[in-house]
């Protein structure tokens, strides 16, 4: 079926690893995933103590206390319909992608895998589908460049995701894997964005960023967003059926990748998200 020799990486035990490159690639991956799932659980629990808490009060307009692009609009039932929609599902689904990347669940719980599984697939098509109405029809979107990068970004939800399931289907459990995780990557997209834009902050105060979302590092990290995340993701898919000094390589790559990641979410947990709940 294919010619993956070594297990992969986030779905092995600990004890199943023989090399040492294998051992430290592995325990980067979980400290990448650990950091990941940090960032992830804050962005979750603002989306349920700002967009939840609002929408299940009724209090549409309230949305419009963060800087949004179009956000609320009185009158406009369709496009804050499919706001909510988007926002409601964002949640489902960021805590749905997270469950996958759990190895003692793939393990110990297979049916909750699959269900979670197909949860965060349809969630992620149901997000990328009604991101492009929003962008499109409702005209959510500043620049035309970022208007493009965020929509190639819908589309590679919707074809990843495709290929994954398709892969589950065929019992074709490496291809599978390999799918999943990209579909991971392209669909967190949207979250990498906030905590690179605050991570890039931190380190450079803002070079490149101009208002309207406008500046150079603006319209490259709209599509580098979902690319650099991609590409990292591929060079470790490599790394795993590669040689120990590429393994341990890679393995510095990630836990300096979890650093950033830690660092940008607690960034975007206290500049971006908690002051508005
Ligand atoms: C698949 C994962 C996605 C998640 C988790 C997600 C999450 C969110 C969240 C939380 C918001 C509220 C804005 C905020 O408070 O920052 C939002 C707004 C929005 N999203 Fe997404 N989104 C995703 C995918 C997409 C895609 C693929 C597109 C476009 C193709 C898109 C387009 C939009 C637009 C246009 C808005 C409205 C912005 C505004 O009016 O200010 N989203 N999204």
């Amino acid at each position: 079926m294919n010619d993956y020799s070594p297990p992969p990486v986030l779905s092995a035990g600990p004890t199943e690893y023989t090399t040492r490159g294998q051992r430290q690639l592995a325990l980067a991956a979980r400290g990448w995933f650990a950091a990941t799932a940090i960032g992830q659980l804050l962005f979750v629990a603002f989306i349920l103590l700002f967009y939840y808490f609002h929408i299940l009060t009724g209090n549409y307009a309230a949305w419009d206390a963060r800087p949004l692009i179009t956000g609320y609009v009185a009158g406009d039932a369709p496009g804050n319909r499919q706001f909510a929609i988007h926002v409601l599902a964002a949640a489902v689904m960021t805590l749905a992608g997270l469950l996958q990347l759990v190895p003692a669940v793939r393990r110990n719980w297979p049916s909750l895998h699959r269900w979670s599984g197909r949860t965060f697939l349809v969630m992620a098509a149901l997000l990328a589908l009604g991101g492009l109405w929003l962008v499109w029809a409702r005209g959510s979107y500043l620049t035309l460049t970022g208007a493009i990068a965020i929509s190639l970004d819908g589309f590679l939800i919707l074809g990843f995701g495709a290929m994954a399931w398709l892969r589950a289907r065929q019992r074709d459990f490496m291809a599978h894997r390999r799918w999943a995780l990209r579909t991971f990557m392209v669909a967190s997209g949207v979250w990498f964005m906030r905590i690179g834009y605050i991570a890039w902050g931190m380190a450079t105060g803002g070079a490149g960023i101009k208002s309207g979302m406008s500046g150079p590092f603006d319209l490259i990290w709209g599509f580098a967003t979902y690319l650099l995340p991609l590409a990292i993701l591929e060079l470790f898919l490599r790394a795993e059926r590669s040689r120990p000094r590429a393994q341990t390589a890679m393995a510095v790559a990630l836990w300096l990748c979890a650093t950033v990641t830690l660092a940008g979410s607690i960034g975007a947990w206290v500049m971006m998200w908690s002051p508005y709940i």
